[in-house]
């Protein structure tokens, strides 16, 4: 096979430094490959008032895998004023990269499993009869619809006269809301497509089935988002009787469903979600196995191949210019994995995945977020281990 090309996206703070050691396990793992560096994030955006060049598109069209770091957001009036003095007053607006990603390439499927590490420190524990703790297994994969619902983008604040008339219709906007003056009125919509929902539903229980989980619970709130999440429910109930009558559809609130991940999370197996639920859903799971540090995931289209890979975790700016850096590679690195998964490098991720679980359970090598130390720079000195001896330790176990 010809070798592979990498897009390596590694924005901002944190995410260079995550994303040079996760490329330091792939090489020491056998996968070989080039990269070429993809611009996105802040600087970019200060400079040229872009934070998603036109050029990182076309590396992505090229070469469709992604390996991506972290980027710096701001909400857009702090995001203007820092603009380069050349290209203020221009009517520049900044919008998120990752997010602009997800739509321009269509990634509609959004994967994030959150696994127990045995002997993770962090790992979620509770009481259980007498005065028993129990420490329960996790194993849940989140799908999340990545380009629709809340996070589409279709919102206004004091929207157009036709926008605003249209909303009169309904009787309830006019009940409700109509005695507000127009300029008061903030609106973000919640859009869903019944062919992305589909796919959203159809990839969760393909991967039920490939991986023999029992159930698939779709983590919503259609007794009161009626239209939306409504829709997906139905929708997951015909394909469920029609395709995957093996595996069981379970429907749970999104409310209810964060208060039952801390009671019994090993009920779960695959979740499926619309864009904001199966984003706090996700962050509610990755809590219970160790927390930013730990959390990976793959966003891709299968239709083009096109996919990106990445933490969840942000670009935690006050850790970026530590001298040594502290931050846990282990969610970037399984991100890397997933990104071996989806190209068919399966034996190169079980070997990396499986020298993550030795180096987590044998626990001479804790990161300080694994030690529950606040992340001051003299962790080190504490005995944490920094992102290079953790990615050093895994190396060593490959
Ligand atoms: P963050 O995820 O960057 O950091 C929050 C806290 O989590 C950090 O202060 C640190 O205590 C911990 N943390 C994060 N990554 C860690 C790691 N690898 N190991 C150990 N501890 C870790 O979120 P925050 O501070 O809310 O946002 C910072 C910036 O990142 C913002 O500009 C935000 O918009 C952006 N962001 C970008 C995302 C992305 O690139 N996909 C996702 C989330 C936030
Ligand atoms: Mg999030």
């Amino acid at each position: 096979m010809a070798k592979r090309t990498i897009v390596a996206l590694p924005g901002d703070g944190i995410g260079k430094v995550v994303l040079d050691e996760a490329i330091r396990v792939l090489e020491a793992a056998g996968f070989d490959a080039d990269y070429v560096n993809g611009d996105i994030g802040w600087e970019f955006w200060r400079n040229e008032g872009n934070p998603l060049p036109d050029r990182t598109i076309k590396l992505l069209e090229e070469h469709k895998i992604g390996l991506f770091g972290a980027i710096t957001s701001k909400p857009k009036d702090a995001a203007a004023e820092e603009l380069s003095p050349a290209l203020k007053d221009k009517g520049l607006v900044y919008s998120s990269p990752i997010v602009g990603l997800r739509q321009h390439f269509g990634l509609d499927i959004c994967v994030r499993p959150c696994h127990t590490y045995k002997g993770n420190p962090l790992n979620f524990i509770r009481r259980g009869a007498g005065d028993t703790i129990e420490e329960p297994e996790v194993d849940v994969v989140i799908f999340r619809q990545n380009t629709e619902g809340l996070y589409g983008g279709v919102e206004w604040s004091d929207p157009p006269e036709q926008v605003y008339e249209a909303f009169l219709t309904h009787p309830k906007f006019a009940k409700n809301f109509g005695h507000h003056p127009k300029e008061e009125i903030s609106i973000s919509t919640r859009i869903f497509s019944k062919k992305h929902t589909e796919r959203i539903l159809r990839a969760a229980f393909e991967h039920a089935r490939k991986y023999n989980y029992k159930s698939v619970t779709l983590c919503e709130k259609p007794n009161v988002i009626r239209e939306t999440s409504g829709m997906m429910y139905k929708m997951a109930k015909e394909i469920q009787k029609a395709d995957y009558p093996e595996i069981e559809l379970w429907n749970t609130n999104i409310d209810a469903q964060m208060m039952w991940l801390t009671k019994n999370p090993e009920n779960y197996g695959v979740i499926v979600a619309g864009n904001m639920f199966g984003d706090i859903v996700s962050d509610g799971f990755a809590g219970l196995i160790g927390g930013l540090g730990f959390a990976c995931s793959a966003q891709f289209n299968p239709d083009s191949g096109i996919g990106v890979f990445e933490p969840t975790h942000g670009s935690a700016p006050k850790y970026a210019d530590y001298p040594v850096s502290i931050v846990n590679p282990i969610a970037m690195i399984e991100s890397a994995c997933m990104m071996l998964d989806f190209i068919e490098e399966n034996e190169i991720a079980k070997k990396i995945r499986k020298a993550v679980a030795e180096v987590v359970a044998e626990g001479k090598v804790r990161t300080y977020d694994m030690m529950k130390m606040s992340g001051r720079p003299d962790v080190i000195e504490k005995g944490a281990a920094s992102t290079k001896e953790m990615a050093d330790a895994i190396i060593a176990k490959l």
